[in-house]
């Protein structure tokens, strides 16, 4: 126990250094959007780039949602409004699995900080239209999709996946709101997405990963890739609070045994 703290401590020191913001850094001048999710910001120089569209990719029931609301409960803390356009889950799943967190999001629609929209038809151009409209209505600055995987079951090949992926991104960019757009992937893949098609039209990449060793599974989290960002590379824990959300622990990091 006394040994396996020391390493820790020490792994730590290690860590601080490695994920130091450069003192010279031309990502200085990029203005950022604070996630305010506690621990991410550290891992990315302070936040992701104003304006980004950042894939937020795992395996089933590793927190994407819950990540999503967190990025979007955050915002509203900073002034920020948000719109979360759920593709999927129905709305009092997303207000149940919120309110736990202590993000009381019939307070925030309200206010008018935050929109959930739940388009039943999928309808590529409508949901463009449906997301410049709920931007503007709010001011929003922030944009999560849950998820856009299901695209992939909209277009006939990965090209017009790519390209309407690629159209949605943009459209967002000259909104000018910062988007994490949700991706599901097949547990033991090693994709970033399902097609391996959005990750090369996205910004940035996070991936929320669920490991087991013997008969316990961990939480963790890794930057993948964050356009104009010195991000951390490394794996680090995390955990799904009550009352907290999500919690990162950026100068730690996971799976030590399996270096
Ligand atoms: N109140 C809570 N406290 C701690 N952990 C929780 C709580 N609520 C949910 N979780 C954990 O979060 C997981 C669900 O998170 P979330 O819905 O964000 O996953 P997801 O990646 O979006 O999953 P899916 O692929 O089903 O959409 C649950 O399986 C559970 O492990
Ligand atoms: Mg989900």
């Amino acid at each position: 126990m006394q040994k396996k703290k020391k390493a820790l401590t020490s792994k730590k020191s290690l860590l601080k250094k490695s994920i130091a913001v450069p003192k010279k850094s031309f990502s200085k001048e990029i203005e950022r959007t604070k996630t305010g999710i506690n621990g991410f910001d550290e891992l990315v120089e302070g936040g992701i780039p104003r304006g980004a569209f950042v894939l937020l990719s795992g395996g089933t029931g590793t927190g994407k949602s819950i990540f999503g609301m967190n990025f979007l409960a955050s915002g509203i803390d900073l002034n920020e409004p948000g719109v979360y356009i759920s593709l999927e889950e129905s709305y009092d799943e997303n207000r149940l699995q919120m309110q736990l967190f202590g993000w009381d999001i019939e307070e925030m629609q309200r206010q008018k900080k935050l929109i959930i929209a739940q388009p039943k038809m999928y309808d590529f151009d409508r949901l463009i239209e449906l997301l410049q409209d709920a931007v503007t209505s709010i001011g929003a600055k922030r944009v999560v999709i849950d998820s856009i995987s299901i695209l992939e079951l909209y277009f006939k090949d990965k090209f017009d996946t790519r390209h309407s992926i690629i159209n949605l991104s943009t459209a967002l960019k000259e909104i000018g709101v910062t988007t994490i757009a949700i991706t599901e992937i097949d547990e033991g893949t090693g994709r970033l997405s399902r097609d391996s098609v959005e990750e090369f039209v996205s910004d940035g990449v996070i991936v929320l990963h669920i490991e087991k060793k013997d008969n316990i599974m961990s939480r963790a989290i890794s930057v993948r890739k964050m356009r104009a960002t010195n991000h951390s590379m490394k794996i680090h824990p995390m955990k799904i609070e009550k009352k907290k959300g999500i919690v990162i622990y950026p100068f730690e990091e996971s799976f030590e045994d399996y270096k």
